[in-house]
């Protein structure tokens, strides 16, 4: 046990078993194997961790070769990533070897308080103020031109000749959320009207803008612990507010938000808080794509900075408690924030007045959650002054809006895959109550599936004789000999493949199988099976207080479990058989049906008793 890299805790509720190889938050509830805990802590997919483990020790991938277009596309990628890492450590060594880097790039930084670590840990540099010398030492290490132009950092021009991009300019490389550098932003140093204070690498194959987030790679795992985004605007203010304490931050690059950039963080959290420097007019202009957030369902807040200051400066001035308490003091939800701010140009104007409920309204129609939309209803009526039934109104009103203009996009794209996914996804999720005993079922076998349970048997000459068999041999025939199927659809899936691997390789049948199993759900459920805090039941307390773990009398755990599940199974079909001498109108038929019943009552009495023996034992 241990505490949780998920979440934040003081008592540890983190429980990792080796032997099993899985892990099971009992606090947040997250649960996995290796794999997919190398994926939720280093946010990888399932192949990025594979390479992680594989490099971690030392074990060799052979990869199957793909389609030479997927092999062009992936050569393609590889290229530019490691140009993108070439030049980083060029514009690096630029900036701490070179004289002119140290004089003009080196010396800007110091002069905005950049420390030594975070200039490291960005992986800040400098491009020399040269026509093409970074170009020229690129392609004297062998990267080909096609290559250096595709990724941005050499500029052809219409003659053929080619020179550098960010001549003269420091660089702040842009990072992946694996932590590669994709592109680079450069500044300049002196101020310019002419010419852009920042210029950016081009989009290619590695780089989409509008799915990228400075400062990302280095803020995912403090948004996770600490379950909240900062969001600013620039580079600069990235940088200064992580130096100085705040490592949850990212910039949005001086663009409005894209929905993907906001998927982005809702990976890590749920929460953004939006530090605003600026006047109100910006503060205004930026509402919309506020909207954008509040639309994902996530929660927004927004600290405004005081006077003069942006989160660079702000974040430079003060220590970190500092920081952090002016930021807890003036963090406001979103919602009350721009009810309060348009309020005050209302005063009495009823045209006004009603333009900031729609205003308003219309924001918290966007949110999915419709709990959360009546609590900002009943906030806003109070803080607006006006009744909450009226906002109401307003708020259906839009809702019903959005509402028919989706449901006519959604009649125009009539995709019947779309359809067929819905309907299977309906039948897999369909569960009933004969839910827990097919569970137990399928978390013995994992559990406990290879021990051998010991029977002993009188043979025909008095005698008694002991034979074993393993728990999932015993489970399978037993289930077998009285044609048992599970209703439910996940259990069924397992068991199935249980059964068959008991046939083909009894190995397969150990949890490692199913925890790394290649179907998502079927290790999920595993996991969760293999994790759970077995409590044994009341009556096995009552009457074992000696018992200290199931495994001490595995023999009747399993043996009740599988004649609970069957007496499900029987209940079931009685009821079946009650409903049809209801709707039978033939005595003959009817006296069949009855005949069914009698038997396999008796049958259940039978069962109950055997397990009220083992249970009271
Ligand atoms: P700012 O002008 O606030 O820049 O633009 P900054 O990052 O705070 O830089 P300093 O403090 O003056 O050094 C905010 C962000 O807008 C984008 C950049 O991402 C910048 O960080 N931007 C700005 C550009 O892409 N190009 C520009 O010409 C200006
Ligand atoms: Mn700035």
């Amino acid at each position: 046990m241990g505490l949780c890299p998920f979440h934040n805790e003081k008592t540890p509720s983190f429980s990792v078993s080796a032997s099993k190889g899985i892990y099971k938050c009992f606090g947040c509830g997250k649960g996995g194997d290796v794999v997919n805990f190398i994926m939720e802590h280093e946010h990888y997919n399932y192949v990025e961790a594979l390479r992680y483990l594989a490099k971690k020790f030392n074990i060799e991938i052979r990869e199957e070769e793909g389609t030479a277009e997927h092999i062009l596309e992936h050569n393609e990628k590889e290229s530019l990533y490691n140009i993108s890492q070439f030049a980083q450590k060029y514009f690096s060594d630029c900036l701490h070897n070179h004289n002119e880097g140290k004089a003009v790039g080196l010396s800007y930084f110091i002069e905005r308080e950049l420390n030594d670590e975070s200039i490291e840990k960005f992986q800040l540099g400098y491009c020399l103020d040269s026509w093409n010398e970074f170009t020229t030492n690129a392609l004297k290490n062998g990267y080909s031109i096609d290559y250096l132009i595709k990724s941005g950092l050499t500029v052809e021009r219409p003659g053929g000749d080619h020179f550098d991009r960010f001549r003269g300019r420091v660089i702040f490389p842009i990072h992946n959320l694996s932590g590669k550098v994709i592109a680079f932003a450069g500044r300049i140093l002196k101020k310019d009207p002419n010419k852009p204070k920042y210029i950016n690498s081009p989009e290619n194959d590695i780089y989409n803008k509008s799915k990228v987030l400075y400062g990302l790679f280095f803020a995912k795992n403090t948004i996770v612990k600490e379950n909240n985004c900062y969001l600013v605007e620039g580079y600069t203010d990235v940088i200064s507010l992580f130096q100085n304490g705040i490592q949850n931050v990212v910039a949005s690059s001086g663009t409005s938000l894209t929905v993907d950039q906001i998927r982005l963080i809702k990976r890590f959290t749920n929460h953004i808080t939006i530090l605003f420097d600026g006047d109100e007019a910006g503060l205004k202009a930026s509402f919309r794509g506020i909207d954008l957030i509040l639309e994902q369902g996530m929660n927004v807040n927004v600290v405004l900075l005081p006077a003069n200051e942006d989160p660079d400066s702000f974040a430079r001035k003060y220590r970190t408690a500092e920081i952090k308490d002016f930021i807890v003091k003036n963090s406001r939800d979103f919602i009350r924030f721009k009810t309060g701010l348009l309020i005050e140009e209302v005063k009495n104007d009823p045209v006004k007045k009603t333009a900031l409920i729609h205003e308003v309204v219309s924001s918290i129609s966007l949110i999915p959650n419709e709990i959360k939309r009546g609590e900002y209803i009943k906030v806003c009526a109070q803080l607006v002054d006006v009744d909450e039934q009226a906002l109401i109104y307003e708020l259906n009103r839009e809702l019903r809006k959005r509402f028919k203009k989706r449901s006519d996009k959604i009649a125009r794209i009539d995709d019947p895959v779309q359809d067929e996914y819905t309907t299977v996804q309906q039948i897999e999720y369909k569960t009933d109550d004969s839910e827990y005993h097919e569970s137990e079922i399928i978390r013995l076998i994992l559990n406990y599936g290879n021990e051998k349970l010991v029977f002993e048997n009188e043979n025909e000459f008095g005698h008694i004789e002991t034979s074993s068999i393993s728990v999932a041999g015993f489970i399978i025939n037993d289930l077998r000999h009285d044609e048992i199927v599970f209703e439910t659809s996940i259990y069924r899936h397992i068991y199935e493949e249980i059964v068959q691997n008991y046939e083909v390789d009894v190995l397969k049948i150990g949890s490692q199988y199913f925890t790394s199993h290649s179907d998502p759900q079927i290790s999920k459920v595993a996991i969760e099976l293999l994790s759970k805090q077995h409590e044994l039941s009341e009556n096995w307390l009552k009457n074992k207080i000696y018992v200290n773990c199931e495994k001490d009398i595995l023999k009747e755990v399993i043996i009740s479990s599988v004649l609970a599940l069957k007496a499900k199974k029987i209940s079931k079909d009685l009821n079946l058989i009650l409903k049809k001498i209801k709707n039978s109108n033939n005595v003959e038929e009817q006296l069949k049906y009855l005949k069914e019943h009698s038997y396999l009552k008796e049958i259940l009495m039978e069962i109950n008793k055997i397990l009220g023996r083992i249970i009271s034992q």
